[in-house]
């Protein structure tokens, strides 16, 4: 028997400001992605920006429905779409920000496991971490790589 233990590593910043320019202008994309939410059942405006290697952002917001399962975050549909309309392109940096009734939440909303194990996918696909920016008023969270999110990701059938 072993025990083992986990190292989970991420930035906190307290200001947009102290963050690069690029970071900075993927945080607004994301902020302003909030305007296509459409979330009549939550009222939590969820608005994603994704960076791609060539410099292109896909803004993605959550989309509900009144069956409420067939609804999709915004953070999958923004690399959803990303994955149909630029399937060579890879994936750098994803910024995630959340309102609840239009006010931006002090604390970033945390993805769910699905759009985690999503970008675990478009990870393993383009074969480069993929940085995970957490947008809120107070703080802002920001992960190096997928695996910092989603430890003992889904890849293969297998554990090692
Ligand atoms: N939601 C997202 O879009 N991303 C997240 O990271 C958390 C949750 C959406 C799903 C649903 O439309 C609403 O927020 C409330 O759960």
């Amino acid at each position: 028997m072993a025990e083992v233990s986990f190292n989970i590593h991420y930035e906190e910043f307290s200001s947009v400001k102290e963050m690069d320019p690029i970071d900075q202008n993927l945080i607004a994309a994301a902020l302003d992605a909030r305007k296509g939410s459409y979330s009549p059942y939550s009222h939590f405006q969820v608005g994603a920006a994704l960076l791609l290697a060539d410099g292109t952002i896909v803004k993605g917001a959550n989309q509900e429905n009144i069956a409420y399962p067939s609804g999709l975050c915004a953070e999958r549909s923004a690399m959803f779409a990303a994955g149909a309309n630029y399937p060579d392109t890879p994936m750098l940096r994803l910024a995630i920000a959340a309102s609840d009734h239009g006010v931006l939440c002090e604390s970033p909303a945390s993805p769910c496991g699905a759009c985690r194990q999503v970008m675990a996918e478009y990870q393993k696909k383009f074969g480069q971490p993929i940085q995970i920016i957490l947008v809120g008023s107070k703080r802002i969270r920001k992960f190096q790589k997928v695996e910092d999110l989603l430890p003992f990701i889904f890849d293969s059938l297998t554990i090692d």
